[in-house]
């Protein structure tokens, strides 16, 4: 029987040395170590074994078995180092980059403007895009009949001529909204898209962007507006940022100016108007029900774009619609 044992030993030690597909490999356990294989035979015919042989001939299987057994874990862990399921795959390949994407220009402009007027002191405030004639006309002081209310100057839309809803003109609708949800003194920036139909050149576009601000306070003056509008330039652009403030007319403000800056527009150094600004308009204050006898306030809604342009030397507005990934990128 031992010697029995030592030949199946040697001889599955030698076939399993020329095994060198799975398959085989497999055919090999099934043969030797599997539930009906020659060792498990062996090891039935144990009982047929004289007694006082059966422990040699019982240590021999077991180290027959544990040495076959190894050599079927070795044989089968260097077929797994070996072969794959899957493609070959080289791991010192370089790998192909991953296409991040990035926040557009616009979107980072106007967090940086938020940040700034944050620190200022200014709350954030919101309206919608969607705006009803009371928000962008009537509480604006511009009644019925004026000329900004002209359907070529604005987007309408159809089907609601017995309220009327547009497609809001400014932000400066959030000023309104403002004042009708908070009690003076208050002190709000509000960002979001407005829309005009404005033909397309360098410098417009028939959906952009505002920043509206609103100040009221007791004693609030054009000294505050103008110290407000010089800070922000200054905290953004930088030191040496150029602005005026030009005389100008809005119905919401007396008195009014236009806010323009320096700034270079295809290769020319010029004044560009940023936006507008002015004293609120004690007609304005009544629509809301704010007693312009004790409060005053400031108010100004500069184009975001053009703020965009300033900051990163962009020459043409049309280029920020675009979506040339190749523009975008470079911010
Ligand atoms: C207004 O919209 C006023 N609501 C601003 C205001 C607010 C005045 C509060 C007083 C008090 P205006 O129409 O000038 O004003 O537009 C303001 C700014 O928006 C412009 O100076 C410009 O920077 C930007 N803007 C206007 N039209 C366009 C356009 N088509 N494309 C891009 N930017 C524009």
């Amino acid at each position: 029987m031992l010697a029995r044992l030592n030949e199946l030993e040697a001889q599955a030690l030698a076939e399993l040395a020329h095994v060198s597909a799975t398959d085989a490999l497999e055919q090999w356990r099934i043969a030797y170590v599997g539930t009906n294989g020659r060792l498990k035979t062996a090891m039935n015919d144990l009982k047929s074994v004289p007694k006082e042989s059966k422990p040699a001939v019982g240590k021999r299987l077991n180290e027959v078995k544990a040495a076959l057994d190894a050599a079927f874990a070795e044989k089968q862990g260097s077929f797994a180092a070996q072969t794959h399921s899957g493609p070959q795959v080289d791991l010192t390949e370089p790998g192909s980059p991953v296409g991040l994407g990035r926040r557009h220009v616009l979107s980072r402009t106007i967090d940086e403007i938020i940040d700034v007027f944050a620190r200022m002191g200014f709350a954030v405030a919101s309206g919608p895009e969607l705006e009803d004639e009371w928000h962008n006309f009537n509480a604006l002081n511009i009644p019925a009949g004026h000329p900004a209310r002209d359907p070529r100057d604005n987007f309408y839309l159809a089907g609601t001529w017995a309220e009327r809803l547009l497609l809001r003109t400014q932000t400066s609708t959030v000023q309104i909204r403002a004042m009708e949800s908070q009690e003076p003194p208050l002190k709000v920036v509000a960002t979001g898209r407005v829309y005009r139909p404005d033909a397309h050149d360098a410098t417009h576009f028939s959906m952009f962007h505002q920043i509206e601000g609103l100040c009221i306070d007791k004693n609030v003056s054009m000294v505050d507006l103008k110290s407000a509008l010089l800070q922000f330039a200054r905290a953004y652009f930088g030191a040496d940022a150029e602005v005026r403030l030009r005389p100008s007319f809005f119905p919401f403000t007396e008195p009014s100016a236009e806010f323009d800056m320096k700034m270079r527009i295809r290769g020319q150094l010029q004044w560009v108007e940023l936006g507008g600004c002015g004293m609120v308009d004690p007609n304005v204050l009544h629509a809301v029900g704010v007693n312009p006898e004790v409060w005053t306030g400031y108010a100004f809604g500069l184009g975001i774009e053009r703020i965009a342009m300033r900051r990163y030397g962009i020459a043409d507005i049309r280029w920020l619609f675009e979506n040339d990934a190749r523009f975008l990128r470079q911010f």
